[in-house]
């Protein structure tokens, strides 16, 4: 048995992370799409294409659920994917819905009417494809009325986090956080959009200002998944080894998540 998280890097591993706290002997297959990333710039088919190509994949691993711990993907590609590639006997999920859930103070699977929420101004960091996808403010219109939502496609932070650099990235988001305050001065809620985000979350907060709530996917989506499993336990699917693959440099891919995750990490090739 084992579930895929799948990412176009390391910021997958966010998620990653939280999932194998919560749930500590479920086999995760890890499969990052090092050599495409970051998908953030690319456009809607590009991002279709390679996100299929990498979740068969984790398919022939074994697995029968494969989280879209990508933002990029979840926004671009997951509904098509869900309306025409996925097999039936196979479930892919993306990251936005138990964020927005969380947001509107939601149930999982809460489908009631949309309504008034507390929260009424929320800043969205996520990448270009993500904000460009404008399907954070759709799922959001689904469940809230009268939230107003200012995205800012935070452009550079995934390369710059991917190749290590972390005084770039930290440059890149405090002018991004600046960027977006100058269109909305005063947000109640940040939603951090991109699952490499999470590794520069103080950044975030202290640009933001202490009173600005910080929400970010990894604790909620291990918490919907553990959920989800205790409901519909056929969707383990039948490998049983945790791995993590990437289509990029094994030894590069290992020693970057090695760094972020504070823990050996050890990539094998895709
Ligand atoms: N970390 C991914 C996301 O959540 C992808 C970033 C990228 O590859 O641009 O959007």
């Amino acid at each position: 048995m084992a579930v895929g998280i799948f990412d176009s890097g390391l910021g997958g591993l966010t998620v990653w992370s939280a999932v194998h706290d919560k749930l500590p002997d479920l086999p995760l297959v890890y499969f990052a799409d090092s050599a495409h990333a970051p998908y953030g710039v690319r456009d809607a088919d590009d991002i279709y294409d390679l996100t299929t190509k990498s979740v068969g994949r984790m398919f022939d691993e074994g697995c029968d659920l494969v989280i879209l711990a990508c933002n990029t993907a979840s926004a671009a590609a997951l509904r098509r994917m869900q309306e025409k590639w996925v097999p039936k006997d196979k479930r892919v999920l993306g990251v936005f819905v138990p964020l927005i859930e969380a947001l509107t103070e939601r149930q999982w699977g809460d489908n009631s009417p949309p309504r008034e929420v507390d929260v009424k101004h929320v800043a969205l960091f996520a990448t270009p494809a993500t904000v460009a996808s404008r399907a954070f403010q759709r799922e959001l219109a689904f469940r809230a009325i009268g939230v107003d939502v200012e995205a800012q496609a935070c452009g550079g932070v995934v390369d710059a986090i991917e190749d290590g650099d972390m005084i770039l990235a930290e440059a890149l988001v405090r002018s991004h956080v600046d960027a977006l305050k100058r269109k909305m001065p005063n947000p109640g809620a940040a939603i951090l959009g991109c699952t490499h985000y999470p590794l520069m979350h103080e950044t975030f907060q202290d640009a933001l200002c202490a009173d600005v709530k910080v929400f970010s996917q990894a604790n909620l989506v291990g918490d919907s998944l553990s959920d989800y499993l205790d409901r519909r336990p056929e969707f383990v699917g039948s490998g049983t080894e945790s791995k993590f693959l990437t289509t990029g440099d094994p030894k590069r891919v290992s020693d970057r998540a090695t760094q972020f995750l504070r823990r050996k990490i050890t990539f094998a090739a895709a």
